[in-house]
């Protein structure tokens, strides 16, 4: 059986990993929906548009030209045919994604082309609100968290990874606001579907997080 499964929770909680690597083995495609609203966002930056201006923001999410393809283990993530994997993964790139996600009109815009690429189902999709709001009748939800500072340490080493030098206390501070953010919007709040299971993975590997959400959405019918 072809399931969306959803994955959803605040950022550091080691979702990307999580569903990429239940997507490769359930042999089900990806959808990353943060990285739409980071391509949005890196659009208006681009622009010039005021991360304030819903109608202008709104534009750019529908006419927003994106599409993701695999190459080894990353999952690009292309606009208008450029590559831009790097530049929407920037703190700056973070920071405004969460503020232009928080207007109404811009993921009213984006809700249908999130359901289209979610397609017929055979899709592991991750993001805030795709439990609830986007895919509220998927065949398997979680809703995967960590501690603000186990978050904020995994954030970091990242970050690091990609040759990026930040403090441990202006990353969490980054997590923090961002998840204020996120989950006391109006519109689709980030908050675990009623019917979505809880994985707090502070204490778990990754291994452990990714075997006990697979073995779940195989017991569904997978
Ligand atoms: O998962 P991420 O860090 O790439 O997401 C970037 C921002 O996009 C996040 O701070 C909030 C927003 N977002 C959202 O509002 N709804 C989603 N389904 C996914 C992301």
């Amino acid at each position: 059986m072809s399931l969306v499964v959803t994955i959803d929770g605040p950022a550091g909680a080691g979702k990307s990993t999580v569903a990429r690597r239940l997507a490769r083995r359930l042999g089900y495609r990806l959808l990353d929906t943060g990285a739409i609203y980071r391509a949005v966002a890196l659009g208006a930056l681009r622009a010039g548009v005021p991360l304030d201006d819903e109608p202008r923001l709104a534009a750019i999410a529908s006419g927003l030209d994106i599409d993701f393809a695999f190459e080894g283990d990353v999952n690009h993530v292309r606009v208008g045919g450029e590559d831009v994997t790097a530049a929407i993964r920037t703190p700056e790139a973070s920071q405004a994604a969460s503020r232009v996600s928080a207007w109404p009109a811009v993921r009213a815009a984006l809700l249908e082309l999130q359901r289209r690429l979610g397609g017929q189902g055979g899709v592991v999709v991750e993001g805030r609100d795709t439990g609830t709001v986007v895919f509220p009748d998927a065949g398997a939800k979680f809703f995967l968290t960590a501690s603000d500072e186990e978050r904020a340490r995994r954030r970091q080493e990242e970050l690091e990874a990609a040759g990026k030098e930040v403090s441990f206390a202006a990353t969490l501070a980054e997590i923090r606001e961002r998840d204020s953010r996120d989950a006391s919007r109006d519109v689709a709040p980030m908050r675990a579907a009623a019917d979505a299971v809880l994985v707090d993975s502070s204490a778990l590997t990754l291994d452990q997080v990714i075997e006990r959400i697979e073995a779940e959405v195989r017991r569904r019918g997978a």
